[in-house]
């Protein structure tokens, strides 16, 4: 390369403070990208840029990296994905909690997919034709994606109330295997659910086996995150430990008042089987969680906000103690009378998300619900809420820290090649936020509003959000597990 050449780029971000993701200090530097890579981070004043973005009292950051989402669907139908590039996330990872939008195809709905998205969603037979949709009209943003359990028992068994026979598993194994060699990181399994709750842990052994063979991920909302945290925590690391691969935990919480403080209890046994196996975990920064309403879930719960109702769309946005009074019945009854609909549940004690969220392992993850008509304040405001709330405000971590955890812990967690550091030779994937307005502005009450303080997000070299805007442009890109996947 010639000096010339060395000295010119597309793109400049000149002035600003780099939280490069590695957990290290903050530095004054300026960031060099030529077409889709950093080309360069230092003293760059004499460079010649085609663009120069002056980001003086900016934090220059990788882009984060939401690791827990249902965004499966959203990528084809709401390509600019603007309730995630507002908050600086350049990469999600898909199908988790045993829901995937593929390999499955067929015309009924069923319990549990609504998470992703109607009837219309589900037409990819197979793992390799949704990747090359994606590939074919990509999004904003970039997308990992994890093959889910419940997914594949819908496709396997003719019933999904029952554990699956040695045909239907190895079917199961099969169309995982596809999945892998299209490009997945992993199987997900949301053993809490129906369709899921009846498979014993030895189905899941089984159906993992392969994962060894491509060094994947098996990624779990467990089958109890309240009185039955503990078990559900041996039996994830028995899967992991059985079927040679990380185990990541999603969204880890301890649900029900009577099991406040408990994190103190799962932490210690997540950092215990950490020396013995690979393990990951991820959390989103609020005491409420959401998803399908489940009557089984109303005990633990001090308040239910309705996301979406089929039978009753008005009760989006209200309580379900309120929608009771007026129905004139107890709230189990109302729940029954909404159904299909999906919910907010206030389940869980701050201490316990403030604990979590401190660990040095956790990852972000938003496990927002991008269809529902009045969704959790997470899809809008997981990011910003834990750079602003958490790490400034309330001090619980350094800023450099938070950083670390939504972009270079979680790229390393899901295989994500060369991704998640602000380094010469990596993707351009980077987010400019003000440190001292960044913010989450969804709340319950209005969930829909992008958060306050992120300038700028790029992802692949491209600028997808600038001042409050989508760019409309879509460069993201479907990443195979463990390529460097280039345009
Ligand atoms: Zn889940
Ligand atoms: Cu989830």
């Amino acid at each position: 390369m010639s000096d010339q050449a060395r000295d010119q780029c597309d793109l400049l971000f000149a002035g600003g403070e780099v939280i490069d993701g590695s957990g290290s200090r903050r530095q004054r530097a300026d960031v060099a990208v030529t077409d889709d890579r950093i080309v360069a981070i230092g003293d760059l004043a004499d460079w010649h840029a085609g663009r120069k973005i002056d980001v003086t009292g900016k934090v220059v950051a990788p882009g984060f990296i939401d690791v827990h989402t249902h965004d499966d669907y959203a990528l084809l139908a709401k390509p600019d994905m603007d309730m995630k590039v507002s908050q600086g996330v350049t990469s999600v990872v898909v199908g988790n909690c045993g829901f995937s939008l593929a390999p499955l195809s067929f015309t009924e709905m069923q319990p549990g997919l609504a998470l992703l998205g109607d009837e219309e969603a589900f037409r990819f037979p197979t793992v390799s034709t949704f990747i090359g949709a994606v590939d074919d009209a990509p999004p904003a943003l970039n997308a990992v994606f994890l093959v889910g359990h419940s997914t594949l028992r819908f496709g396997a068994l003719d019933r999904t109330d029952r554990a699956a026979t040695a045909d239907e598993i190895k079917v199961m194994r099969d169309r995982l295997e596809e999945g892998l060699k299209a490009g997945a990181t992993g199987l997900s399994t949301g053993l809490f659910y129906d369709p899921a709750r009846e498979a014993p842990t030895s189905e899941v052994i089984e159906i993992g086996k392969v994962l060894q063979d491509y060094g994947a991920r098996y990624v779990t909302h467990m089958r109890d995150e309240a009185e039955g945290v503990m078990d559900s925590l041996e039996e994830t690391f028995t899967i992991g430990r059985e079927c040679h691969s990380r185990a990541i935990v999603s969204h880890h919480k301890v649900m029900g008042g009577q099991n406040g403080g408990r994190s103190i209890e799962t932490l210690a046994c997540i950092d215990h089987h950490c020396q013995h196996q690979p393990i990951g975990f991820d959390v989103y920064p609020y005491a409420a969680g959401s998803t399908i309403l489940k009557a089984d879930m109303l005990a633990n719960s001090t308040r239910v906000l309705i996301t979406w109702s089929q039978a009753t769309p008005e009760a989006g946005g209200r309580d379900l103690t309120d929608i009771a009074a007026e129905m004139g019945c107890d709230i189990y009854d109302a729940a029954e009378r909404l159904q299909p609909a999906g919910a907010i549940y206030f389940s869980m004690d701050e201490a316990d998300v403030q604990r979590i969220l401190s660990h040095p392992n956790a990852m972000i993850g938003s496990d927002g619900l991008p269809f529902d008509a009045h969704p959790h304040p997470r899809l809008w405001g997981t990011f910003p809420r834990v750079l602003g709330h958490y790490s400034r405000d309330l001090g619980l971590f350094s800023l450099e820290e938070a950083v670390r955890r939504m972009t270079s812990l979680s790229a390393a967690q899901f295989d994500m090649v060369d991704r998640g550091t602000l380094k010469t030779g990596y993707f351009a994937d980077i987010t400019v936020f003000d440190p001292a307005t960044v913010i989450d502005t969804a709340s319950f009450e209005k969930p829909i509003q992008a958060a306050a303080g992120i300038a700028h997000v790029f992802v692949n070299g491209r600028e997808v959000w600038a001042h409050g805007q989508g760019t409309g442009n879509r460069p993201g890109r479907a990443l195979r597990h463990g390529h460097a996947v280039a345009a």
